[in-house]
């Protein structure tokens, strides 16, 4: 008899550390935990309460997460650091310094309050070919986030990326409107697709406590990365609980 695995959670730290900078924007975070919020502190509390993994993206305008926060998490936490990253030669040189157990490749604009579509794998082939295969070499797991579009998904697959991440934001954005079931349909054909490719499915982006419970009705789901509404449910009921909640959809 084979038990159905559970879905995986990867919970995303970046908004603690918004709240930091919100108050010290100014302040040199060489040793990171000098000032509160500590992201590390606290992503070590969504360990403790269950999460799978812990998300960190460090964008290029360091608006959030510092660099002392991802070094202090790679040494830290005890479960899979994702770095989140934009495919640029910065990043990609730091990836293979810090050595986290996966990166998530994203697009990265400055003027965008978070990310906001996917990754083109289509238009940037031989760069996130390029990235893939060297983040492969050194044992580190690539992740793309792409829309749930077959020509992304396949391009994915062409050039070999373990994992892919489907951007769940259209669906989340339609969840109390007239397109919803059409984006869930495609994200169920998106999530068939990659798994027949030979690709690990993940999932992320506006997934909350409500529509979860919809989101779990996707084949293949390997993990989801989640963070406004684990942190926003925080502010309320603490980090641990606030995991525990989301974790309870997953069992
Ligand atoms: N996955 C990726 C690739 C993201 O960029 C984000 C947002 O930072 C998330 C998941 C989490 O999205 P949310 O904060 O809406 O849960």
């Amino acid at each position: 008899m084979s038990a159905i695995p559970r879905i995986l959670l990867g919970v995303n730290v970046d908004h603690c550390a918004t709240v930091r900078q919100a108050r010290y924007r100014a302040h040199a975070l060489d040793h990171g935990d000098e000032v509160e919020p500590d992201c590390v502190e606290f992503a070590l509390l969504c360990e403790q309460a269950g999460a799978d993994g812990i998300t960190m993206h460090l964008r290029e305008d360091r608006r959030h997460v510092q660099d002392s926060d991802v070094q202090r998490a790679r040494a830290e936490i005890k479960t899979r650091l994702n770095l989140e990253m934009a495919c640029t030669q910065e990043m990609i040189d730091y990836a293979l310094r810090l050595k986290p157990d996966s990166v998530c490749l994203v697009p990265e604009s400055r003027e965008e309050i978070t990310t906001e579509g996917g990754l083109d794998v289509v238009g940037q082939k031989s760069r996130v070919g390029e990235v893939v295969a060297a983040m492969t070499e050194a044992g580190i797991i690539t992740s793309l986030f792409i829309d749930p579009d077959p020509a992304q998904i396949e391009m994915s697959a062409e050039l070999k990326s373990p994992w892919v991440e489907l951007h769940t934001g259209a669906y989340a954005n339609a969840y109390y409107h007239e397109g919803r079931a059409r984006e869930l349909d495609t994200l169920r054909k998106g999530a068939e697709l990659a798994h027949r490719l030979g690709i690990v499915v993940n999932a992320g982006h506006g997934i909350n406590y409500s529509n979860i419970s919809e989101v779990i009705t996707l084949p293949h789901l390997h993990e989801l990365n989640i963070g406004h509404a684990i942190i926003s449910r925080a502010l309320f009921v603490g980090i641990e609980q606030a995991v525990r909640e989301m974790k309870a959809f997953l069992a």
